[in-house]
């Protein structure tokens, strides 16, 4: 039987330079620099983030290599994210990887990003085919059904805002800088969820498309009823509560749309990926519909929710498994869907 492929993976679709390394079949490092150049601007700038990348992507992929203790020679293919992303950014992580695959003379495997997050459930033990998977990231909020390696079946998915992006939004709203998630994630912990109703919108009768920009703005009419100094004095009291309810809210329509996909594909294995799966709220209501549907849950591990490029090795290792490598002619892709 041949040896496991050392595979050096790299992602750089938004605003993480990452890179990480599978080797003998083991994840051997994963390295992720987090730009915080746009944390005065409230949201990535995606010319400072493809600047950024170009400035970090040799010391991060160095790091990866050091840390696995591997040398370019030891490489049997380079991976990277081709899309969905933002151009600028797409472009550094791939023009590096044809280039490094290039010179050595050995594989390159593109790598969807939504395909990655999909397949982060098995950076460690992950669920047997088929399973069923909500996609939850700044970028997409998506239920898809995966019938084994490579054949998904897309079920629904959001026709406006994705989930994070209305937790991002709405942190803006409130004035606590970006990312949103991890901040009113923190706050609704002191906080009341029942405190106030916001709506559940779906969109479509019974299918699985989501809505999240009518909750953002159902926020924004909330805090528009107040006066500049009446806002601050009610926030001042009140905003881990609104945080709460705003979040629960998130969390229902995602709970519910996932309770009504497991019953009707009567799947035994459930996953839930992508940034917003570190919510503290929607791991808990997954826990517990797991619980109570009586399936099996599949939850990354904190540091492979958000982007990473150990999720995009490991897709990269079931790629080359099944034979499915890119011609060096590659080109970045940033509205690239599933499938
Ligand atoms: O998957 P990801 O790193 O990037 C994309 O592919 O978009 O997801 C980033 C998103 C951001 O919108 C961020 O606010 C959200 O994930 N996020 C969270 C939490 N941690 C990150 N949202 C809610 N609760 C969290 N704890
Ligand atoms: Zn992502």
């Amino acid at each position: 039987m041949p040896e496991p492929p050392v595979i050096l993976a790299i992602e750089s679709s938004c605003d993480d330079t990452a890179a990480a390394v599978v080797a003998g079949g083991r994840l051997r490092a994963n390295v992720v620099s987090s730009q915080d150049v746009h944390l005065a601007y409230g949201g990535v700038v995606p010319e400072l983030a493809s600047r950024d990348h170009q400035r970090l992507i040799v010391p991060v992929v160095t790091q990866a290599m050091t840390q696995a203790g591997v040398d370019k020679a030891d490489l049997d293919a380079v991976a990277v994210t081709y899309g969905p992303g933002l151009a600028g950014s797409l472009l550094v992580g791939l023009s590096f990887a044809k280039a490094l695959a290039l010179g050595l003379g050995v594989p390159l495997v593109g790598v969807n990003h939504l395909e990655g997050h999909i397949y982060s459930v098995f950076i460690e033990d992950g669920p047997p085919f088929p399973y069923l998977c909500l996609v939850v990231s700044g970028g997409h909020t998506q239920l898809v059904y995966v019938e084994d390696g490579f054949r998904l079946r897309l079920l629904g998915q959001t026709r406006d805002d994705a989930a994070g992006e209305a937790f991002d939004k709405v942190a803006k709203l409130l004035g606590l800088g970006y990312p949103g998630g991890p901040k009113i994630d923190a706050l609704a912990q002191q906080g009341d969820p029942a405190f106030h109703a916001f709506p559940r919108t779906l969109a479509g009768e019974a299918g699985y498309d989501f809505s999240f920009s009518g909750l953002k703005t159902s926020v924004l009419y909330f805090l528009n009823r107040f006066s500049e100094a009446e806002r601050a004095a009610f926030l001042d009291e009140h905003l881990a509560d609104l945080c709460a309810a705003f979040q629960q809210a998130v969390v229902d329509v995602l709970i519910d749309a996932l309770r009504r996909a497991v019953g009707q594909t009567g799947a035994r294995h459930v996953a839930v990926v992508g940034g917003v799966s570190a919510n503290t709220a929607l791991r808990a209501a997954a826990e517990a519909l797991a619980h109570e549907a009586g399936f099996t849950l599949y939850l990354p591990p904190l540091r492979y929710c958000m982007d990473n490029a150990a999720m995009i090795a490991v897709t990269a290792h079931f790629k080359l498994a099944a034979g499915l490598t890119s011609p060096l002619t590659l080109t970045a892709q940033p509205g690239l869907a599933l499938g």
